[in-house]
């Protein structure tokens, strides 16, 4: 291939907007692309490349570990082997089925009583605030911290001085010798309540995640507290930003909020095209893999061995040969098809039964409880966060 990679991201995206440029890129199939930082990478927005680039037999993340990996910066600090998202199989499929024992969908929905008590909480104190009460700080914010510490077993009083230190640790204005302070401070946290159920085992998924056994396997102590700081890390702000822009599609979609008030037996079919309508992850902050060998994706064109793969999965969720009128949002679509927002494959979302549950129990709680939601600003003034890495919102004021 002689062409120049075209520089990518094409443009800083504007709320939930998409780049036209992507249908006119779906077209031609991959494309090689420049991101700001690290070795050109190929492209990928189709379906049917999805699908190849997510075999793992073919495609890996081990490789990438002493490279430089396309983003939207450096990012060796997170080049760590041990985490889940570095990995590849069988190392990876080891931990993986241990993690994901422990979030199956029934042991989820065992959790809906107290998801559900917190919503309610949440939702009290926004009707005792009154119009004008601010979503995202008032609920989005705090319904992921209360699930997180709930499955960690992190009592409710400490969840938001556990979260705190996280963001210390994490924030980029930290000075260094803070940022060593918040690390150690989170990590003795985790480490004390793994000891407490070695003692004595609870009901919350950290107890099930100690006792998890694959054919007398078990995770090693650093392990343990690496999959639960990745299960904060991987849970906290993702749920967050796409409960803000779930909540501002509907309300920026009347017809579609009155469609979802009016057939609650469809909440799941509207929840799951409003997963694939959303094109969560800004363009370029999405999770790519190196190829193990030379691939032939859809167009023709060949994947070299050592060269790297994008998938833009929330411009794959709209793939026209797979979902028609793929830029309109329809409750209704004749065939459902399983959307890629949780990506697909080995990596695909651990959590996803979670952040399922948070969503589907908030809709349903605002729709029944606040059935003339509406934005309290007009829709323009709602603020988008220029520094996150999914599409989230900064402040989203509502009335009722
Ligand atoms: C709206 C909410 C969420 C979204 C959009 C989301 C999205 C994703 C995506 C796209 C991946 C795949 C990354 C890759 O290809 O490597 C992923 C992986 C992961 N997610 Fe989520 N996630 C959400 C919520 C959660 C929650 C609630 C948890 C935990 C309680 C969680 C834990 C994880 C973990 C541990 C992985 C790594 C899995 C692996 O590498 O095998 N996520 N998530």
């Amino acid at each position: 291939m002689s062409e120049a990679p075209i520089p990518y991201p094409f443009a800083e995206p504007s709320r939930l907007d998409i780049d036209p440029r992507y249908a006119a890129i779906r077209e031609q199939g991959i494309v090689r692309v420049q991101l700001p930082y690290g070795e050109p990478s190929w492209l990928i927005t189709r379906v049917a490349d999805a699908k190849i680039a997510y075999d793992f037999r073919r495609f890996g993340r081990r490789y990438g570990l002493t490279r430089a990996i396309p983003g939207m910066h450096n990012t060796e600090a997170t080049k760590i082997p041990s985490l889940l998202l570095n990995m590849d199989p069988p190392e990876h499929t080891r931990i993986r089925q241990l993690a994901a024992g422990a979030f199956t969908p029934a042991r989820i929905q065992e959790m809906e009583g107290w998801v559900q008590a917190f919503t309610d909480e949440l939702l009290d104190e926004i009707e005792a605030h009154g119009p004008g009460a601010d979503f995202i700080s008032m609920f989005a914010h705090k319904l992921p911290v209360l699930v997180l510490a709930g499955i960690l077993g992190i009592p409710k009083d400490k969840a938001f001085e556990f979260k705190k230190w996280i963001d210390v640790s994490s924030d980029s204005s930290t000075s260094p010798e803070r940022k060593i302070e918040a690390r150690e401070t989170t990590l003795a946290f985790v480490r004390g309540l793994i000891a407490e159920r070695r003692v004595k085992p609870t009901d919350d998924l950290l107890s099930v995640l100690i006792e998890a056994r694959d054919e007398g396997d078990k995770l090693e102590e650093e392990e343990l507290v690496s999959l639960a700081m990745a299960l904060w890390h991987g849970g906290f702000k993702t749920t967050l930003w796409q409960l803000g822009t779930t909540v501002y599609t509907l309300m920026t979609h009347p017809d579609h909020w009155r469609d979802l008030k009016e057939n609650p037996d469809n909440m799941h079919a509207a929840l799951n095209e409003l997963w694939r309508w959303i094109p969560s992850f800004k363009p370029g902050r999405a999770f790519g893999f190196w190829a193990k060998e030379d691939v032939i994706f859809s167009d023709g064109q060949v994947v070299k061995q050592g060269e790297h793969v994008l998938i833009e999965f929330g411009m794959v969720n709209r793939d026209p040969s797979v979902w028609p009128d793929p830029d309109k949002i329809d409750f209704h679509r004749e065939k459902p098809l399983a959307h890629f927002s949780f990506t697909g494959g080995a990596h695909s979302c651990v959590g996803q039964h979670m952040a399922r549950l948070q969503i589907r129990l908030a809709v349903e709680t605002l729709a029944r409880r606040f059935p003339n939601l509406a934005l309290a600003v007009p829709a323009e003034d709602v603020q988008f966060d220029p520094d996150s890495f999914m599409r989230g919102i900064l402040k989203m004021p509502l009335k009722w």
